[in-house]
């Protein structure tokens, strides 16, 4: 089962997810930091730089794989995933943007473009550890409902729901894409650790779902169910609906080991 811990803040979640990826690169200079975009991973990626900034540790070697893009956004426009990801982590750490990958969204390309960055993940030996928001539908990457375990990065349609939530970020709902590529679920199951973050009660029924509903391919964060290392970060908003929070609580007290 997932490691469930509550923390009381998102810079907290921040810190713990950020010592744990610091931790890796100083065991092996290359890693390879699977990126999600989003509000929620943001405090990872402050907590991350500000722990680079005092104490610097050589990332020139680090490398990435972003989660998903936009298809038709050109790579330029501000919202592309490209340009989150370079804003957000790729300049606040440091990294050598030559060796953070997004999953192309030229719509020129996009029937080759899934299986030639699955090769890529795999030639880079796979993703170390893997960062991970949730929607509100439950989709991970952009893996809407009814997405299949075994998926990899491919194209998918958004839907309306998760259209409407990131429209914040256009001028209006009309300017979301409809058409996403995504690395697959399958492709998150391959990444050695998983850290899934969530906040706020509008997360809760994704969180309940995702750690302790069904495995279901209609709630695709279920699919960390079937992952051998996964830790959830919540606070108590997002953890709010799962039934089994004294056990976590509890395991987390008596970990044999600090930090995640
Ligand atoms: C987008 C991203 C997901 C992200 C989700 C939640 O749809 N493709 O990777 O997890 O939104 O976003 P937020 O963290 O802003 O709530």
């Amino acid at each position: 089962m997932a490691e469930v811990v509550f923390v009381d803040s998102e810079a907290a979640a921040g810190t713990l997810a950020a010592a744990s990826i610091r931790s890796l690169i100083l065991q092996k200079p290359d890693a390879v930091l699977g990126l999600a975009t989003g509000s929620t991973p943001l405090s990872v990626y402050a907590a991350l730089a500000a722990s680079l900034k005092a104490d610097p540790i050589d990332v020139s070697r680090v490398r990435g794989f972003a989660l998903d893009e936009y298809v038709g956004l050109p790579a330029d426009h501000p919202e592309s995933y490209r340009s989150v990801i370079t804003r957000d982590a790729v300049v606040p750490l440091g990294l050598n943007p030559s060796k953070i990958l997004v999953p192309g969204g030229d719509p020129a390309t996009i029937r080759t473009a899934g299986l030639d960055y699955e090769a890529l993940i795999v030639a880079a030996g796979g993703v170390d550890v893997q960062i991970l928001g949730i929607g509100r539908t439950g989709h991970v990457g952009f893996n809407e409902p009814g997405s299949s375990f075994a998926s990899l990065t491919r194209i998918k349609t958004l839907t309306e729901k998760t259209r409407a939530d990131n429209a914040r970020f256009f001028p209006s709902i009309d300017d979301v894409p409809i058409h996403c590529m995504t690395q697959g679920l399958g492709t998150i199951l391959r990444a050695r650790h998983l850290i899934l973050l969530a906040f706020g009660d509008e997360k809760a029924d994704a969180i309940a779902a995702a750690v302790e509903g069904p495995v279901t391919s209609s709630k695709p964060g279920s699919v960390i169910q079937l992952h051998p290392h996964v830790t959830v970060i919540v606070d108590e908003a997002a953890a709010s609906k799962l039934q089994n929070l004294d056990y976590y609580r509890y395991a987390w007290a008596n970990k044999p080991w600090p930090g995640i």
